[in-house]
C-alpha cells in the first residue's frame, strides 16, 4: 500500500518507518529543511533507541522517503496521516490545532478521489468531523474517508508500541475507511493484535481516556507514597500488592517526582478543557494535573529536607534531567522544576544526562555539566536522582561516596535500597518509604 504522512516529528517519524518495515510503501512530507537534510542522510533528528537502524534498513530497501512536496506525495496514496504537533495553546490548555487544519487544507488541495484521510496526531474529540468539513468545503464533490488512528507510544519503546501494541483503535465512518485501516495493520494480525474499530468520536476519546488514566493512576501512587512516608509501608510493596490485582494491573504504579513528556501534562489539560467547555467536568483529571505540578514543587522540598533543611552553599549532584530514560526529551521534566527551585534556594548543581544535556544547556544556565555520575558527585554534599537512566542504576557506592564531601542520596525513582545505601554508609531518601536513619 502507498501511505502518506504529514509531519516527520516523533509520532510521524515512528510511525513512517514502522509502516515501511510492516512492507508498506511510505512518503513522509516534512517542511522543515533542517530535518529533512538530516533524513535524507539516513539520520535521526530525534532520540530514539532502535529507530536509525530501522530507518537504514527501509531507506536500502526503497521502502521510504522524505520529501517536502506534498502534491507529487499524495499520488497514488491509499492513505494519508496527519502526524503534525498539537502543543498546547497558550493561555488556556487547550490543543492547539492550527498545524492540523492547515495540514487538513493542502490534503484537500492535493488528494484524489477515495483516499482515506487518517489523523494520528492527539486531537480533541470533534476534531475528525472538523477535518472533514474543512476538507468537503474545499473540494466538494470528492469523495474521501476520514479516519482517527491515535497513537500510543511511549518515548523510549516506540518501536516496540508500534510493532506489539495491546490494541490498534481506529474510529472509521465508512467500510472503506476501515478496510484500509486494516490491510494497513495487517502485519499484525500474526500477533493477534486486536483492531478495535469505533466512531470517530469513540476513537478520539479513546487517546485522551487512557492517557489520562494513565497519569490519574501515577499521581494516585505518588500521593500514596507520601502517605507511606508520614505512617510507614514501603510504597514499592504497596504497589506490587495492588497490582497484583489483575483489575488494576501492576504497570504505571511507580511512584516518582510526578510525570511530565510531551503527552501527559498536553493531554490531561486538553481534556480537562474539553470538559468544562461542554459542561462535563472532569474533576479527577483536573485534582491530578494540580496534584502532579505541586509534586515537583514538593520534591524540591524533599531535598532541602534531606539536606538538613537548607541547601544554601551546597552542591549537589543531579543524576537525570530528561522526563524519562531513553529519550532527549525535555518537555515537562521534573527537573525544569525542581532545578530552579534547589537553586532558588542557593543550591549550586552539576547536572548529568546521557541525553539531556544538548536538549537542556539554555534551560540551566547557571549549572555546570559532567560526563558521569562520579564526576558530578566529586565534593558533592548530596546526589539527587531524577531520572532513573540505566548508567545510574548501578552505580559503585563505595567509588560515588569516596569523592563526596557529605553522603547524601535522594533517590525520587526508587532505583536502590536501604539495604545497599546502608551497606555504602549513605542517608538514603527513597520515595515512599518512612525515613529512617542509615546506619
Ligand atoms: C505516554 C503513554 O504512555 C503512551 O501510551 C502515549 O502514546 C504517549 O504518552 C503519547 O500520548 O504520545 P510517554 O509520554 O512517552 O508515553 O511516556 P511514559 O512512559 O508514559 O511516561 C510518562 C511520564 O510518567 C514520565 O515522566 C514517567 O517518568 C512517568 N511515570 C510513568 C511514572 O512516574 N511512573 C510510572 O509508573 C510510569
Amino acid at each position: 500500500m502507498k501511505i502518506v504522512i504529514v509531519g516527520a516529528g516523533y509520532v510521524g517519524l515512528v510511525s513512517g518507518i514502522c509502516f515501511s518495515d510492516f512492507g508498506h510503501n511510505v512518503v513522509c512530507v516534512e517542511k522543515d529543511e533542517r530535518k529533512l537534510a538530516m533524513l535524507a542522510k539516513g539520520e535521526i533528528p530525534i532520540y530514539e533507541p532502535g529507530l536509525d537502524a530501522l530507518l537504514a534498513k527501509n531507506i536500502t530497501a526503497g521502502r521510504i522517503k522524505f520529501t517536502n512536496d506534498l502534491a507529487t506525495s499524495m499520488e497514488g496514496a491509499d492513505a494519508v496521516f496527519i502526524a503534525v504537533g498539537t502543543p498546547t495553546r497558550r493561555g488556556d490548555g487547550h490543543a492547539d490545532l492550527t498545524y492540523v487544519f492547515q495540514t487538513a487544507k493542502e490534503i484537500a488541495d492535493t488528494m484524489h478521489s477515495g483516499i482515506v484521510v487518517v489523523t494520528k496526531s492527539t486531537v480533541p474529540v470533534g476534531t475528525n468531523r472538523e477535518i472533514a468539513r474543512i476538507i468537503s468545503k474545499q473540494r466538494p464533490g470528492v469523495e474521501f474517508h476520514t479516519a482517527s488512528n491515535p497513537e500510543f507510544l511511549r518515548e523510549g519503546s516506540a518501536i516496540e508500541d508500534f510493532m506489539r501494541p495491546d490494541r490498534v483503535v481506529i474510529g472509521v465512518e465508512s467500510a472503506h475507511g476501515e478496510e484500509v485501516l486494516r490491510r494497513i495493520y495487517r502485519p499484525l494480525n500474526l500477533r493477534e493484535t486486536p483492531i478495535l474499530a469505533t466512531d470517530l468520536e469513540t476513537a478520539e476519546i479513546i487517546k485522551y481516556a487512557a492517557n489520562a488514566f494513565l497519569a490519574t493512576k501515577i499521581t494516585f501512587i505518588n500521593e500514596i507514597a507520601d502517605l507511606c512516608e508520614k505512617v510507614g509501608g514501603d510504597v514499592q510493596q504497596v504497589a506490587k500488592g495492588m497490582g497484583m490485582d489483575k483489575r488494576i494491573g501492576g504497570r504505571f504504579l511507580h511512584a516518582g517526582p510526578g510525570y511530565g513528556g510531551s503527552c501527559f501534562p498536553k493531554d490531561t489539560l486538553a481534556l480537562a478543557r474539553t470538559g468544562q467547555e461542554v459542561d462535563a467536568v472532569q474533576s479527577i483529571v483536573e485534582t491530578v494535573i494540580r496534584a502532579n505540578n505541586e509534586r515537583k514543587l514538593a520534591m524540591a522540598g524533599k531535598v532541602i529536607a534531606a539536606c538538613g533543611g537548607s541547601v544554601k552553599g551546597k552542591r549537589i549532584a543531579i543524576l537525570g534531567v530528561t522526563f524519562k530514560p531513553d529519550t532527549d526529551d525535555m518537555r515537562d521534566a521534573p527537573s525544569l522544576v525542581i532545578i530552579p527551585q534547589l537553586r532558588k534556594a542557593g543550591a549550586e548543581m552539576v547536572l548529568c544526562d546521557p541525553q539531556g544535556h544538548m536538549e537542556s544547556a539554555t534551560m540551566f544556565p547557571d549549572e555546570t555539566w559532567a560526563d558521569n555520575a562520579y564526576d558530578a558527585a566529586k565534593n558533592a554534599d548530596a546526589v539527587v536522582v531524577i531520572t532513573e537512566w540505566n548508567a545510574f542504576r548501578g552505580l559503585d557506592l563505595a567509588r560515588l561516596k569516596a569523592g563526596m564531601s557529605e553522603a547524601i542520596f535522594v533517590d525520587l525513582r526508587n532505583i536502590y535500597t536501604y539495604r545497599e545505601m546502608d551497606a555504602a554508609d549513605f542517608q538514603y531518601f527513597p520515595i515512599g518509604k518512612r525515613q529512617r536513619k542509615s546506619t
